[in-house]
């Protein structure tokens, strides 16, 4: 359904109060569209396609999945169902299995007749603390971007370069990496974005693009390939991208080409941070490179365009959806909590915990 209103979030109930709505964000940016949710089976094909994706907004949608799942059947085999269904669809942000686990921690101790009430409560909690947190790292992230504005030599906006979208469209609002900047904007500090399309889905292109736009932010998009040339020339002052999945230790997975943005800034000492929330750490892996799940998408993302074929007939791509960022190359990491260094001592002192 094309809506001419531009909805605040981008998952609610329903005017029924038991199905869910959503942004489709495979139509963004030619139009704005909803579409219902009504079974876990429609949940989970949202989850899948990508009408909804986002390490948060994913693990928020699963969340509903399992009410609706509660509104049918409340038994201990739909929980089992339901949390089985859902949890294939993405494997890299650990949000997912993070939001169906309390989802099962709340339910199965429950009697069947209070776990529909309490499944709506509950994904709903965790709708309304995405918001909340995506804000506080926002605020932290903010005193970042005044510290890096108050240490540039160089006239004009403070330049920032982004990754993929970790935008409010990843989140129920504000985003990750982008709450800084929307505080920074609504702070008057001038702020210019650097958005990488992120082949092959665009996401950058797409969807940053579309939400810097409705919320006044001066933006360019970049090709993908141009972020080191752009960094090389002084042309960035600092790099924020969200994460899908951060270990222990700080190695953050998040959209394929992070990784190449991390060395570039690195080697030309361009600040690189990664903005998440505590639901993105994975506390019981600590080596991004071989413990974190790299989910594989299809061939047909990079070798088509709209249709289109790029490539000579029969030849096929490998499609790595995310890679990983060492926590070396991580300038800081920016949280609810707080702000701290890449490491497992700088996330332990912030959230008061170790590893599993
Ligand atoms: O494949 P996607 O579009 O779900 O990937 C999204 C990203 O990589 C985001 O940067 C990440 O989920 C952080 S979202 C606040």
């Amino acid at each position: 359904m094309p809506s001419s209103t531009l909805p605040e979030r981008t998952i609610w109930l329903a005017k029924d109060g038991w199905s869910v709505e959503i942004l489709d964000q495979t139509r963004l940016p030619q139009s704005v569209e909803i579409v219902g949710l009504r079974t876990v089976s429609e949940v989970a094909a949202a989850i899948l396609h990508m009408q909804v994706r986002g390490a948060p907004l994913i693990g928020v949608t699963a969340a509903y999945g399992m009410a609706i799942a509660m509104h049918g059947d409340a038994s201990d085999n739909s929980i089992a169902a339901a949390y089985q269904e859902l949890i294939r669809t993405r494997p890299t942000a650990v949000n997912l299995r993070w939001a169906l686990d309390r989802m099962v921690a709340v339910l199965m101790p429950a009697s069947t007749d209070r776990r529909r009430i309490l499944a709506y409560s509950t994904a709903a909690e965790i709708a309304e603390a995405d918001v909340a947190t995506n804000h506080a790292i926002g605020v932290h992230g903010l005193k970042v971007i005044r510290k890096i504005m108050a240490a540039r030599k160089s006239s004009g906006p403070l330049q920032v370069m982004t990754h993929c979208n970790a935008g409010r469209l990843a989140t129920v609002e504000w985003g990750t990496a982008t709450a800084p900047i929307y505080l920074a904007h609504r702070a008057g500090i001038p702020v210019h974005v650097w958005v990488s399309e992120t082949r092959p889905r665009n996401q950058g292109a797409s969807l940053t693009a579309w939400e810097l736009v409705q919320a006044g932010v001066p933006l360019t998009v970049i090709a993908d390939n141009s972020a080191g040339h752009l960094i090389q020339r002084g042309m960035v002052d600092m790099v924020i991208v969200g994460a899908d999945r951060v270990t222990a230790c700080g190695d953050a997975a998040n959209k394929v080409g992070t990784y190449l943005k991390a060395l570039a800034a690195g080697a030309h000492k361009v600040p690189f941070y990664v903005a998440f929330p505590e639901s993105t750490i994975d506390w019981g892996i600590r080596d991004g490179i071989t413990e974190i799940p790299i989910e594989q998408r299809a061939s047909t993302e990079v070798t088509e365009l709209r249709g289109i074929s790029l490539v000579p007939p029969g030849v096929t791509a490998r499609n790595d959806a995310f890679d990983v960022t060492p926590a070396k190359w991580i300038t800081g990491l920016i949280t609810e909590k707080g702000v701290c260094r890449a490491s497992e001592a700088g996330l332990s002192r912030l959230f008061g915990r170790g590893t599993a």
